[in-house]
Parts: C-alpha cells; structure tokens; sequence
C-alpha cells in the first residue's frame, strides 16, 4: 500500500511515556503534582520570563489572559483578520468585542500599519498572533500600545522557541498564552501556557484559573470573584516537561524541513510563503506553509490539494479569516471589507505535511507531486 503522509503528527521521542507513567504511580494525576510546577517553571524559562501558569488549552488560556488584564464588556480587543478562530472567540468570551486589522501580505502577521486606523475609546489591548510560527514585528506593535497606552497578548500558539530581535516569543508582550495541541511545536496533547514577567498578573492568572479559590490561607470554599476551572493535569503536564527537553532539537528539525521544502519547491512558479529577514527574526515554522497564484501555477488551491491527496499526502486549507465568520457576524463584529490579503490567504492558502520528524525523502516527494501538478 502507498505511504500516506499526515500532515502534522506529534513527535514524542523522549521521556514522555517515562514520565507519565511515573505521574500515574505517584497518584497525582489531576491539577497538583511536581510535573505541573516543573513544567510551569521550565516553559517559563524557556520563554526568558519568570512566570509561567499552565491551562488545559490554548484557547483557554488567551481568556485567561484577558480576564486577568481586566478586559470584558464594552471594551474592544484588536486582533488579526488572520487567525484561526480561537483568538477572536476567546474576545468573545469576555463580553468585549474582537476588533480586525487585515494581514501584511509578506509576512501574513497584522498588519502594522493599518492597527491606529482600528483604535478607539474603547479599546484596551492589541492581541497579536504569531502565524505559523513567525512572530510579529514587536517594536511597532508596543510602540503603538504605549502611545494609546493599550495592553499587548502575544497569542503565541504557534511560536514555541520563536525569536524577535533575539529576545523569545512569550517575552515580547505584556503577557503571552500558548497551545499544546498535538500538532504544535511542543504539545502535551491538549494543554496551553500563560507566561509574564508581571508577578501581580501572574498571581491573577492562578486565581482565575482556579475558580477564584484565594491563593493563600485554609479553604473555606468562599469564592469572592467568577473563576474557571482551566487547570492543567499533572499527567499532560508530564508529557510537556518531556517535549520542553526536546525543544531545541524539535525546533531545528522543523526550521531544517521547511529549507528542505524551499529547496525542492525552487524554480516552481506561482507559488509563495512568508516573507521575513531572518537577522530579525527567528521563524519556528509551525506549519510549512505556502499560497498560490492561480494564474501562474495553472491550478487552483483545491485542485492541488486533490492532487496530494490522491497520491496519498494530507495537506490543509489555511484559516477563513474573521470578518467571514459568521459566528463573528452574528456577535455583532464590525466585518466591512476590504481583507485582500487574508482573502488571499484563504482562497490560495495551504499547508504541507509538518511534523517534526517528517523525513527528507518524503518532502522530496510532495514537492515532486507539486511540481507535476503545474500546468505548463
Ligand atoms: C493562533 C492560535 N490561537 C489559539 C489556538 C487555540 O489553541 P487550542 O487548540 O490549544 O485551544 C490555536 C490552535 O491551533 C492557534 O493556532
């Protein structure tokens, strides 16, 4: 039978099974346990700031976010027309209202120059996303926040050991929210990470988190605020700990694959990816990513993902963006064109098989299907 390749697969090559399994006999297998603070402490760390508060997802933990920043009704939160669907939800969830800036066409992040146009009295924060795995040009978007004296949430999900100017995803904000779903990165299976440098957010963090149990003192079960239950398992957290050891090696192999894809792809004409300079930036690659001009490849998107599929590779269509989400529209978002470039993004848009592990020979065979797919 023909290899199929997926898409994304997790990577788990380390001491996860290890440290489940002694999770499992030390009994601690829900929210306390040493893998959680471990885990915490260490993914801190990694990022290059103090505090680092585990949740049980990443869409979860952009909420988390903004409940301990204070933000709920009436106010509005600016986030990228590009995203997937758990940024602006998580909005959402706390009354207010998700804002749009359309994507920059080379680097597919917010556009920088169109968020002023997008303030208000109302707004309180800028939610920016790292896209597959490059982070946003961070000096502009904090430049903008102090002058209208607005929060920053990098929504980090998919930038795991990503860098702007040296200094790592995570620490480029005033507080910032990962994912650890199967396909990231790093993953813990479900599982997501809020991390800050601030102590008084921090301690926030861990209150609502909690379902507003106080932080100190005997449990008396009184409850003086709303709280969530968005904790952790000492379980995932295991697996976590586990990914974290691997991260530089996860890291290389998922840079090194997306060169490798660069390299076979080359000379093929119509197609497109991100466009960064990478003394600035350090780009991750979540998922090897890419768009196509139709006029040139001679194909359609969908046309080209039916060919890989055909030939047994798993592709994906890249996110609709905001402003054509109904949900969004029936909240009451403000979802007036023009988007041109996450309209691009989503009609051409696709993503390549991306786990970590991926082999040489088998991106040399998606890009070979690529390459035969073009009408000449
Ligand atoms: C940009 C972004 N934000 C948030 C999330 C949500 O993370 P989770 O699936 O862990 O809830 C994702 C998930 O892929 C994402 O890509």
């Amino acid at each position: 039978m023909e290899e199929f390749i997926p898409v994304c697969e997790p990577s788990l090559l380390g001491n996860e099974k290890k440290y489940v399994l002694d999770a499992l006999e030390s009994g601690w297998i829900s929210s306390a346990g040493k893998y959680v603070s471990e885990f915490e402490s260490q993914f801190a760390k990694f990022c290059g700031v103090e505090y680092g508060v585990g949740v049980c997802n990443g869409t979860v933990a952009i909420h988390l976010a903004l409940v301990a920043l204070g933000i709920g009704k009436g106010d509005e939160v600016i986030i990228p027309n590009f995203t997937m669907i758990a940024t602006a939800f998580a909005v959402c969830y706390t009354g207010a209202t998700p804002v749009f800036v359309d994507a920059d066409p080379n680097t597919w992040n917010i556009d920088v120059n169109k968020i002023e146009e997008k303030i208000t009295k109302k707004t309180k924060a800028i939610l920016p996303v790292h896209i597959m795995g490059l982070t946003c040009n961070m000096d502009e978007i904090n430049k903008i926040a102090s002058a209208y004296n607005l929060s920053v949430i990098e929504d980090a999900a998919e930038a795991h050991g990503a860098t702007f100017k040296g200094k790592k995803a995570g620490s480029l904000g005033d507080i910032a929210t990962f994912s650890f779903f199967a396909n990231k990165n790093l993953t813990t299976g479900e599982g997501g990470m809020v991390v800050t440098e601030n102590k008084e957010i921090a301690s926030k963090l861990k209150y609502y988190k909690n379902l507003c149990f106080p932080l100190e003192g005997a449990r008396e079960y009184k409850h003086d605020d709303i709280g969530f239950n968005y904790r952790i398992s000492n379980l995932h957290s295991a697996i976590g700990l586990a990914q974290l050891e691997k991260a530089e090696e996860y890291t290389n192999s998922r840079i090194k694959n997306f060169n490798l894809y660069l390299q076979y792809l080359n000379g093929i004409e119509g197609i497109f990816t991100q466009i960064w300079d990478n003394s600035t930036y350090k780009h991750v690659h979540w998922m090897n990513a890419f768009y196509i001009d139709p006029k040139i490849f001679g194909r359609n998107r969908d046309e080209l993902m039916e060919r890989l599929r055909e030939n047994g590779i798993d592709s994906r269509k890249l996110f609709t963006g905001m402003h054509a989400q109904k949900s969004l529209q029936k909240y009451g978002c403000t979802t007036d064109l023009p988007f041109p470039s996450t309209i691009n993004l989503s009609e051409n848009g696709f993503y390549l098989p991306s786990s970590s592990h991926l082999k040489e020979i088998q991106i040399e065979k998606v890009c070979d299907i690529i390459k035969r797919a073009k009408k000449v």
